[in-house]
């Protein structure tokens, strides 16, 4: 009745088919067969008794990764990305400042959106194969005294890893508070919230955690929660923690609505978090640690050389490789993928035109998938020879 009204013809929306290829980038990379199935599970009401306990699972699952016994511990519904908006607008206001600890695309992200919100910026910036002293940062926090410092652990556009053990204290000391960035690390780096002294971190489960991307885990210290409750400005009504956590039931006896969470990505969270507590951090940190030291290995094998020059520097989950000269970075991640259909990325942010990005994590940080890349790697570097010359 109404056809004659449409402006918009019916567009054809065909049927496409592909082969899924081993997903090595820097993140996603392939899910697990739990989480596929969790995925599929029947969609109820986010405010049924099932979800909510769902959502209680999550919160004890998180409080182990994160290795916290903060009460204010749930999953932002939006990408990593959503996890950094929400650590940053709620413990930083206008006119306060932040001191950002920048090396690699993600730094550069927490300042754009920090200048967004109106908030004061300072920039320690390194050199992007680097990681930060903290020797220096103390010298530059004790004169900025900035509100908070923000810092990636690991980073994906670099394929490094920022040691943290003492930040907190020395954060502590001049009155910030710690931020801190695990997209990448979360369930393959050594990571203790509380021992640390991170004040507020968050994540994403595309990555150690072998999941779809779409639900963020975030904890705030007890520290933070202070903070929190005396201050004069009101985050993003969406990112805003205090009507998050009643949400989520952080403190008893609320499920306030907020909005509508997404029940499969609730459930396949929920799964990730199973395999991790199943298999236990330790085992999971040394299962990463070992199958990047034989990836590493194998590339040397090859004559390639990694991009982080000091080895305590790498990130078990990105391995940056710089390729020999002559050889085009992007010709190269395109003969992976239509070759041995292997997803590589090339560099990102200060490492574009400079290395790949290899991902090696979760479900797929195994001996067989490293050595299925590095053989891959192997064939493609005399596929492409003649471009050298
Ligand atoms: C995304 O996280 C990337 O590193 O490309």
């Amino acid at each position: 009745m109404y056809e004659e009204k449409l402006i918009v013809p019916r567009p054809t929306i065909v049927d496409r088919q592909f082969t899924k290829p081993l997903l090595c980038g820097p993140g996603p990379c392939d899910i697990w067969p739990s989480v596929a199935e969790a995925l599929s599970k029947p969609v109820l009401s986010p405010l049924c008794d099932e979800l909510f306990d769902v959502m209680d699972d999550i919160r004890a699952g998180l409080q182990y990764l994160f290795q916290t016994k903060s009460k204010l511990v749930l999953a932002i519904s939006g990408s990593g990305h959503s996890g950094m908006e929400t650590v940053i607008s709620n413990i930083v206001g206008p006119n306060e400042t932040i001191l950002i600890c920048c090396r690699g695309i993600w730094d550069d992200r927490a300042l754009e959106m920090s200048k967004r919100y109106g908030i004061k910026t300072k920039v320690h910036r390194i050199l992007f194969n680097n990681t930060f002293s903290l020797t220096l940062i103390e010298g530059i926090v004790k004169i900025l005294r900035p509100k908070a410092l923000f810092i990636t652990h690991g980073d994906s556009s670099t394929g490094s890893v920022q040691k943290l053990e003492g930040l907190g204290k020395l954060c502590h000391k001049y009155g910030a508070l710690l931020l801190v960035d695990t997209v990448v690390s979360l369930a393959s780096e050594p990571f203790f919230m509380d021992e640390w002294g991170v004040d507020g971190v968050y994540s994403s489960t595309q990555k150690g955690l072998s999941g779809p991307a779409g639900i963020s885990p975030i904890a705030f210290s007890e520290r933070a929660q202070e903070v929190i409750k005396k201050r004069n400005f009101k985050p993003p009504f969406y990112f805003d923690i205090e009507l998050l956590a009643a949400q989520w039931n952080c403190f008893g006896n609320t499920r306030q609505y907020h909005h509508t969470l997404s029940p499969p990505l609730l459930w396949a969270l929920r799964s990730c978090l199973k395999e991790v507590i199943n298999e236990t951090l330790p085992k999971v940190w040394a299962r990463h640690a070992e199958t990047t030291a034989h990836f590493h290995k194998r590339i040397e094998q090859l004559s390639l050389e990694l991009l982080i020059p000091k080895p305590e520097d790498r990130l078990v989950t990105v391995t940056t490789v710089v390729l020999p000269k002559g050889y085009d970075y992007m010709e190269f991640v395109k003969y992976m993928r239509n070759k041995h259909n292997i997803l590589i990325f090339p560099g990102l942010g200060p490492t574009v035109g400079k290395a790949l990005r290899i991902g090696i994590m979760g479900v797929n940080s195994t001996i067989q998938v490293a050595d299925a890349i590095a053989d891959a790697m192997a064939d493609t570097l005399i596929a492409l020879k003649k471009s050298s010359l």
